[in-house]
Parts: C-alpha cells; sequence; structure tokens
C-alpha cells in the first residue's frame, strides 16, 4: 500500500506538532468531535470540563502533540504520550479527526508521524487503546503495515525496525523547523479572522 504524504492528502491543510502556547487551538479542536468520535477518542463519553483540563495539560512531560491546520484552524490531532518521566520502551498513541474532515487521509498522515516520532525517541511499543473495535484506525495501521506489527485483539502496535536512523531524525527536525513557522502563520491567519 502506499504510505500517506503530506502531498496525498485532498485538502490542502498543513501537519506539524503543536507549540505548548496551543492548546487553545488543541482544546478547540476536541470540542468540536462530534459525541460518536469523541468517544472512540476517549475510549468513554466525557464532558466539557474534562477536555477543558485535557488540553491545559497537552504538553505535559514532554509529550508530543501533533496538529492539522487548514486555513490557521486545527481539525485533527494525533499525541505521543510518555508512559512516566521519561521516554521509555512504551508510550501511548491516541487520533482524533473532525467528522467533516474523516476519511481523507488524514488520520494515516499522522499515523506516519507518529511512528516518526517515537522510533526516533527509542519507543518499540505503542498502546493505542483504539484499535481493538475500531475499523477506520484499523484501516490505518494497515496502512502502516511496513512500520507497524499489530495483533488486532491486542492494543499494542510494534514499531519495526525499531531503532531511529539518519534519515528519520533529520526528517524531523527539519518539519520541526518549518512547523515553527507555520506556527506562526497559523497565529496570524487567527489573528485576522478575529479582527
Ligand atoms: C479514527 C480516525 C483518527 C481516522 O482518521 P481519518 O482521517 O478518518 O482516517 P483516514 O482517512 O486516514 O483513513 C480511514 C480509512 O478507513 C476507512 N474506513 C472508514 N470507515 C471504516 C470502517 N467502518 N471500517 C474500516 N475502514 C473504514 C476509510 O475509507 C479510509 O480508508 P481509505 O483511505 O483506504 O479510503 C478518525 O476517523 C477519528 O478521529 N475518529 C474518531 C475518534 C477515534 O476513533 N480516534 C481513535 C481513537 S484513539
Amino acid at each position: 500500500m502506499q504510505p500517506v504524504t503530506d502531498d496525498s492528502i485532498a485538502l490542502k491543510g498543513t501537519a506539524r506538532k503543536l507549540l505548548p502556547s496551543e492548546t487553545a487551538a488543541f482544546r478547540d479542536h476536541l470540542m468540536r468531535l462530534d459525541a460518536a468520535s469523541r468517544q472512540f477518542r476517549f475510549a468513554h463519553a466525557v464532558s466539557d470540563g474534562f477536555i477543558e483540563d485535557y488540553a491545559v495539560h497537552m504538553s505535559d512531560m514532554g509529550s508530543i502533540v501533533f496538529g492539522y491546520f487548514i486555513d490557521g484552524e486545527m481539525h485533527a490531532a494525533a499525541e505521543l504520550r510518555k508512559l512516566g518521566d521519561h521516554w521509555g520502551k512504551a508510550a501511548e498513541a491516541a487520533f482524533s479527526v473532525e467528522k467533516a474532515y474523516q476519511d481523507l487521509g488524514i488520520g494515516s498522515l499522522l499515523m506516519g508521524k507518529v511512528i516518526r516520532a517515537a522510533r526516533n525517541r527509542g519507543v518499540h511499543l505503542v498502546y493505542m487503546s483504539c484499535l481493538a473495535d475500531n475499523g477506520r484506525m484499523q484501516n490505518i495501521a494497515q496502512k502502516h503495515e511496513a512500520s507497524l506489527k499489530l495483533e488486532y485483539g491486542e492494543v499494542i502496535g510494534e514499531i519495526v525496525p525499531t531503532t531511529a536512523d539518519y534519515f528519520s531524525i533529520m526528517a524531523e527536525a527539519m518539519e520541526d523547523r518549518v512547523g515553527y513557522m507555520l506556527a506562526v502563520l497559523d497565529l496570524q491567519t487567527r489573528l485576522v479572522k478575529a479582527a
């Protein structure tokens, strides 16, 4: 199966890491999830208050959140969270795409970025508690079968190969530099819209 790249998405948005100051964009995106997507994302129904609190702690312990932005607004997220104080062998990943933007390849694109970020930090196992009964997530995982070994009864993706290489580290570093510029542009777009 062809890997999903930034260029293969029909929507011309941009995917990048969020800055720690962008908790509001993360919160607003999570608030816009429809009830079913919200339930799938958090594995149970959660209140607006829960999301407020969850978003504020977005960058706790150096966790990574990728966002997909269109015209300065964030419409999808992918999170890679440490399970302790340091990046260890295992981490947790979660994905959310607003309903109007689902099935366009955004989740697959973000999955690729999460796998690369995990590999670059020495993470071998990614817990995705959403996999077992989630057809879309299983579909995405299959698209990354070259990088992920999955057991669908289980909720763990094993990253193969396990070690980072020069290219995966360079690619992430280059994207981070561009991502910082895009964050500034997204902020400007939001300010212009709000004026
Ligand atoms: C799961 C989710 C992250 C996937 O993101 P997405 O951007 O919609 O995914 P993509 O478009 O990259 O891929 C979805 C694929 O699943 C397919 N699909 C849609 N419904 C499906 C179903 N019921 N069963 C199997 N495959 C399905 C789509 O056709 C698409 O495949 P294609 O690209 O070959 O056409 C997103 O739909 C979402 O946020 N859902 C609600 C929250 C959630 O479930 N989060 C995961 C919990 S951590």
